[in-house]
């Protein structure tokens, strides 16, 4: 089963949202077939109103963030429990803009992972470099700095979860590392990590042209698409690959 997680980020309204799945819903289902799972992370407001709308069917829901605490006094903070209780089965976490703009730590990330597997809800997990630290020749020193802290976590548990390789240099600039430089990234996290109930993703600047070169590099197992996933045509035609 390839996954094809459309993150929408902050670039569609409530009413944008929920046009978008009410319109090309069956399309959705029909794509999210038998070797297809299309999985939709929007902003946490559509999240139960998306819930409703896909009904449990073959899209998945997912939220881009949560908090890293079950509950408490943590003002303006959505809980994993709630996230679990509208339908939501994924949450991407340690996203780079989350890193970057809102200070996620790797112990941040840690720790939310723990209690999504504890709700049930599947992380996608997002690590990656950035230009500079591409350019020096760390991406593999920068990964495993980033794993090594959930890796006891991950060691332990049974469920599901994904690996997002996302170069933040790649994110939303139209460039993509080269086929050689994937092919040793993905099989040096598959090499650290050797959890069968682990899928792989590579993201950044995935659009219906190059989308193809990722999906044939050895040990991904699916694209997390952002700017792309928001116009029904080109994810329709990404997802249509398989
Ligand atoms: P992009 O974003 O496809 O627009 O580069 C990917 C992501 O940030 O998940």
């Amino acid at each position: 089963m390839t996954l094809f997680i459309a993150n929408w980020k902050m670039y569609k309204t409530y009413n944008e949202t929920i046009d978008f799945a009410e319109k090309h819903r069956y399309e959705l289902e029909e794509l999210s077939a038998n070797k297809t799972k299309v999985i939709i992370a929007a902003s946490f407001i559509c999240l139960d109103a998306l819930g409703k709308i896909f009904n449990k069917g073959p899209i998945g829901i997912c939220a881009q963030n949560c908090a890293s605490e079950q509950t408490g006094a943590f003002t303006g903070e959505v809980d994993a429990s709630s996230l679990a209780q509208i339908g939501c089965t994924y949450t991407i976490i340690g996203h780079s803009d989350r890193r970057r703009l809102f200070h996620e730590t790797n112990e941040m990330v840690a720790a939310k992972v723990k209690i999504l597997f504890k709700n049930q809800i599947r992380p996608i997990i997002c690590i990656g470099e950035t230009q500079e630290e591409f350019d020096e020749g760390r991406t593999i020193e920068v990964l495993t700095a980033q794993l090594e802290s959930l890796i006891k976590i991950l060691d332990a548990e049974e469920s599901s979860y994904c690996i997002a390789y996302e170069p933040i240099w790649a994110i939303g600039t139209g460039k993509t590392p080269n086929n050689e430089e994937l092919e040793n990234t993905f099989e040096w996290i598959f090499n650290y990590l050797r959890h069968e109930h682990c899928t792989l993703l590579y993201g950044g600047s995935v659009t219906e042209e190059n989308a193809k070169k990722f999906l044939q590099i050895p040990r991904v197992g699916g694209l997390l698409i952002g700017k792309a996933s928001c116009d029904f045509q080109s994810l329709k035609k990404i997802v249509s690959l398989l």
